[in-house]
């Protein structure tokens, strides 16, 4: 291959996504600068046992210092800031010394990822021009591209939101043609239990750790998925509420 990569810069800090979990889906800029990093940083939640992110990028770490900074689940603001406030102070530390850090993240770091907190408390201890993101496949790509159907079509509305609240997933329902939930694990019969009401059961599709080698479990029948307990937060719904064509004249959908 003869396309042409950057590598890290010294003093710089990079954002990267890696994608869903397949080293392969890993795009080239990626995989470039977690080679030429001096510091790869790898957020782990703790609850989970193992780093998705680092398992994705293992065959791409050599020398490079590796931090493995364990993050709170709590949903506390202030406590995650601070947290990412520390690791701020040790990359600013080091980009001082001249090294160039990575921070890498499963997915998109753009897209519900701990990377937004970083940068925020990166932009006060370094120039902007040192502060990098590098986009990666997001977990709702992956899956439907694995379930092969699309998220959009001429004028559709697609809504992303965590599924953690069921009365603004209803909402969302009201107002959108694609709806894509995130971290759905523990309620998933929640959700069954309100597509069946709205009678979308059918529209609905749970795609479990896509592209996390072997572990993969696609549901195109919710009905299945609904039966099955194997899943957990690596989980994303899509909802194929309806179509919005170029026929129809856009219509203002009432929300309740
Ligand atoms: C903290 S968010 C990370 C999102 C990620 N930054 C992205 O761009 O997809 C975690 C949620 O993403 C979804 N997710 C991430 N990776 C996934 C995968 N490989 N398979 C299915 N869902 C995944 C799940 O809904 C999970 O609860």
């Amino acid at each position: 291959m003869k396309i042409k990569v950057k590598n890290c810069q010294p003093g710089h800090f990079y954002a990267v996504g890696v994608g869903p979990g397949a080293p392969d889906l890993i795009t080239l800029r990626a995989a470039a600068l977690i080679e030429s990093a001096d510091t790869v940083i790898v957020p782990r939640s703790e609850l989970a046992e193992e780093s998705l992110a680092l398992l994705t990028i293992r065959d791409l770490i050599g020398d490079q210092e590796v931090i493995e900074h364990i993050y709170p689940m709590k949903r506390d603001s202030a406590q995650t800031r601070a947290c990412w406030a520390e690791v701020a102070a040790e990359v600013a530390a080091r980009a001082a010394a001249g090294l160039a850090v990575v921070q890498v993240t499963i997915g998109d770091p753009m897209i519900y990822s701990t990377s937004a907190y970083l940068i925020e408390s990166l932009a006060e201890l370094l120039p902007p021009q040192h502060i990098h993101v590098v986009p990666g496949i997001s977990a709702f790509q992956a899956s439907a591209a694995l379930l092969g159907e699309p998220l959009t079509l001429q004028e559709d509305r697609m809504t992303m939101m965590p599924a953690t609240d069921m009365e603004e997933v209803a909402r969302a329902l009201e107002s959108c043609e694609t709806l894509v939930l995130y971290k759905v694990g523990p309620r998933l019969r929640q959700l069954g239990a309100l597509l069946e009401q709205r009678q979308l059961l059918d529209r609905a599709r749970l795609a479990c750790y896509v592209e996390q080698n072997g572990r993969e479990a696609i549901f195109r029948d919710f009905r299945e998925a609904l039966a099955d307990n194997s899943h957990g937060y690596m989980s994303t719904v899509i909802v194929r509420v309806g179509r919005r064509s170029w026929e129809q004249p856009p219509q203002v959908v009432e929300v309740a």
